[in-house]
């Protein structure tokens, strides 16, 4: 069974005690980072396994490896032997693995470490890509039969994500740590057990003055319950999204919660991709049992398809998959958890008489158009980019425009309710505002889709004229509901929602 390593990175041994007893329930090991301390520190380490209670591993990280030990090789060697140095026959009080980089070679050093049962972990960083065949690396790594190979890379794209996966797969029947750094990696931390990786490392991510271990580290409490990664087994069925740059979701959250309340041996993990085609490709490698797929791949997910529901068709825009005979079946749920959430919001059962904006035309914007369309409302569609507006609207005879001046003009004979479909002023761009020539009266009905931030600055001009407002959490849930559906194969249980909520 994977366990769950915290790396300590604090200046002090006190404050990286402190830090592990805020998250012991959820360590298994934990990684004293000896290059994050005052150099006063170093003279007390030998005694921090005893004081830790857990296994311990002594990490001394070269800033050429990402670390910050920087005062020379030599002085590296002296502290690595200070911290090995009086072994006690209890081995609880010696450090329980100690971490030597592959070029380390100091026969000495790996002697006293083995001499009393401190375990080597022979590891390697590689922060330009995969580089070398892996398997052959793990297993070259190892000196002697019981030494844990360890290869963290950071990957260039998700197709490097999918060799690593691969490589785990073929080196199972040894113990080893293999994971991927950075945005592309999250899933190897989350999917270390299926990996037959020994271990995965966090970081206490929720303590602003502590440094990150490594770029990509998750916490261990959201590993251990958000995640439940000591529940992943072998035989978990793995759900995930898809798209990039995967920021602004609550879906892992949304599914995890509801999988942990229901008792399904599931678990749902995000896979930021750079292209939808690296993605399926590891969907395959994993037996993804479904995904949701979101901005930027609605569309361009469709021709990977081996059959698609009417809707996909119909609105040229996909946001679930499901493992289909050989490939994969297309569903999209945002259509009916949109109109749901609009309805309900305006407390009407249709649009008939109304008049809307729709801004934006991409995949989000699709649903909504055919949705307005069904729901009898009269819309005009504003886009970045006027011909993706017009190819939308024509169908649906709609009117068409851009999000400049005259757009704004054109949006008074349409402002009865206004959608906004587009990532502008999503997490990581909170500045944006889709369409700052419009100036609200303060009678529109303003619904943007977005969740995260709560309030998108064209929400927040919204509320400050005075319109109700409505941001696309309860979109979210409703179209969360739906995919459960496609993913469980049974209604979503309607008594959970007041639970799951967040
Ligand atoms: P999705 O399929 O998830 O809707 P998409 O197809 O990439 O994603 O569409 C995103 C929508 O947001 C499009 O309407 C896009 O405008 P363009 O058609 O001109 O690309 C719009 N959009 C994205 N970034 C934008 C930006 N910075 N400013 C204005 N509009 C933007």
């Amino acid at each position: 069974m994977s366990r769950i390593c915290l790396c300590l990175t604090g200046r002090t041994l006190t404050q990286d005690l402190e830090i592990l007893d805020k998250n012991r329930k959820y360590v298994d090991i934990a990684e004293l980072r000896v290059d994050c301390l005052d150099p006063d520190e170093h003279f007390q380490i030998r005694r921090f396994p005893e004081q830790a209670g857990i296994p311990v591993i002594l990490t001394i990280r070269r800033d050429m490896d990402g670390g910050f030990y920087h005062s020379g090789e030599g002085s590296r060697i002296t502290l690595f032997s200070k911290a090995l140095a009086f072994a006690e026959a209890d081995r609880r009080k010696n450090f329980a693995f100690v971490d030597m980089e592959e070029d380390l070679n100091v026969p000495s050093l790996e002697e006293a470490a083995r001499t009393f049962g401190t375990r080597i972990i022979r590891s390697c960083h590689n922060r330009e890509g995969i580089g070398d065949d892996l398997v052959k690396k793990l297993k070259s790594l190892r000196h002697v039969g019981d030494e844990i190979p360890k290869i963290a890379l950071t990957p260039r794209s998700m197709a490097d994500v999918v060799q690593v996966y691969r490589a785990a797969g073929e080196a199972m029947d040894f113990d080893k740590i293999l994971l991927c750094m950075g945005h592309y990696g999250i899933n190897t931390r989350i999917l270390a057990e299926q990996m037959g990786s020994y271990l995965s490392y966090t970081s206490a991510t929720d303590e602003p003055e502590i440094p990150q271990a490594a770029p990509g580290h998750i916490s261990p409490r959201n590993l251990a319950e958000v995640y439940r990664f000591r529940e992943i087994t072998p035989k978990t069925r793995i759900f995930g999204i898809t798209g990039y740059p995967l920021k602004a979701t609550s879906s892992p959250v949304f599914f995890n919660k509801v999988f942990t309340e229901e008792h399904i041996d599931a678990v749902y993990v995000p896979f930021p991709s750079d292209s939808p085609e690296a993605f399926l490709e590891l969907a395959a490698e994993l037996k993804l049992a479904g995904a949701s797929v979101t901005v930027p791949y609605k569309e361009r997910i469709i021709s990977h398809l081996t059959a698609m529901a009417n809707e996909v068709k119909a609105l040229g825009a996909c946001n679930t998959i499901i493992p289909y005979t050989s490939g994969w079946i297309g569903y999209n749920t945002d259509a009916g958890g949109f109109s749901d959430s609009l309805l309900q919001f305006i407390d009407r059962k249709n649009l008939r008489g109304c008049r809307i904006t729709i801004i934006g035309a991409g995949g989000a914007a699709r649903a909504v158009a055919s949705e307005v369309y069904r729901l009898r409302g009269k819309a005009l569609i504003l886009n970045r980019t006027t011909v993706r507006a017009k190819e939308l609207a024509l169908p649906y005879h709609f009117s068409w425009g851009c999000t400049d001046n005259q757009g704004a003009v054109m949006m008074e004979k349409f402002s009865d309710i206004i959608i906004q479909t587009t990532p502008v002023g999503m997490e990581g761009d909170i500045d944006g505002d889709p369409m700052p020539e419009f100036k609200f009266y303060g009678r529109e009905k303003v619904m943007d889709l977005i969740y995260k931030p709560e309030r998108t600055p064209f929400l927040k001009r919204a509320m400050a004229a005075g319109c109700s407002v409505l941001n696309g959490y309860d979109m979210f849930l409703s179209q969360a509901r739906y995919q459960y559906r496609y993913f469980m194969g049974r209604e979503f249980p309607s008594q959970l929602i007041s639970r799951i909520q967040f």
